[in-house]
């Protein structure tokens, strides 16, 4: 078992970009007054049809080559069915995916959230050819990172620039840091 979401955000992600996703959103909405908390990662790759979606939270389903069992969305679901929650899969053959796992805010089984901060720059810099939205929301208050207007900014000065990657990292922890009031 995964015991930090973000290792499983890293998974989903990982599916978007085997898919050929060129735009990967990843929501994670925390509300505590409903006791929720959503983790939504939504790409532009290639889609599944309506027997690979149903197939997919099937352990022994994977169209990956190099081993035989696929385990990131049946673990996932997995984890949010031990915590009051469940998951979906939204899929549209030549147009996208959309995952959305939810689970009880405050369920004794609920894994932490992880260091994101950590791992959206791992994937932003990892995969300069794709583009990344992170939004994060917190009750009322919301952080979000888009990296297309970053690249229009940065012109030529590649993401993988260290200097970059340190200023990237502490405005995404000071972001979060501020929209959980700390
Ligand atoms: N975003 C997506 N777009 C298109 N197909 C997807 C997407 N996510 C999952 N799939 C399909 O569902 C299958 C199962 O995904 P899952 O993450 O459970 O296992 P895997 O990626 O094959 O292997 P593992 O995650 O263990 O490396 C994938 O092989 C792929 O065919
Ligand atoms: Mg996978």
């Amino acid at each position: 078992m995964l015991r930090e979401l973000a290792l499983h955000i890293l998974d989903l992600v990982e599916n978007s970009l085997n898919a050929g996703a060129t735009l990967v959103t990843i929501e994670v909405i925390e509300d505590e007054k409903k006791d929720q908390l959503v983790i939504r990662v939504s790409d532009n790759g290639r889609g599944m049809d309506a027997e690979t979606v149903q197939r997919a939270t099937d352990p022994f389903f994977t169209t990956r080559t190099t081993r035989r069992v696929g385990l990131g969305l049946p673990f996932l679901k997995q984890a949010t069915e031990l915590c009051n929650g469940n998951l979906k899969i939204d899929s549209c053959l030549g147009k996208g995916t959309t995952v959305t796992a939810t689970f009880q805010h405050s369920h004794i089984n609920r894994m932490p959230l992880g260091d994101l901060p950590n791992t959206i720059l791992t994937l932003v810099v990892g995969n300069p050819q794709a583009d990344f939205v992170y939004r994060h929301v917190y009750n009322e208050r919301v952080f979000e990172f888009d990296t297309r207007p970053l690249k229009a900014t940065l012109d030529d000065v590649p993401l993988s620039e260290p200097s970059v990657i340190e200023y990237l990292r502490r405005e995404i922890a000071d972001s979060l840091a501020q929209i959980y009031g700390l």
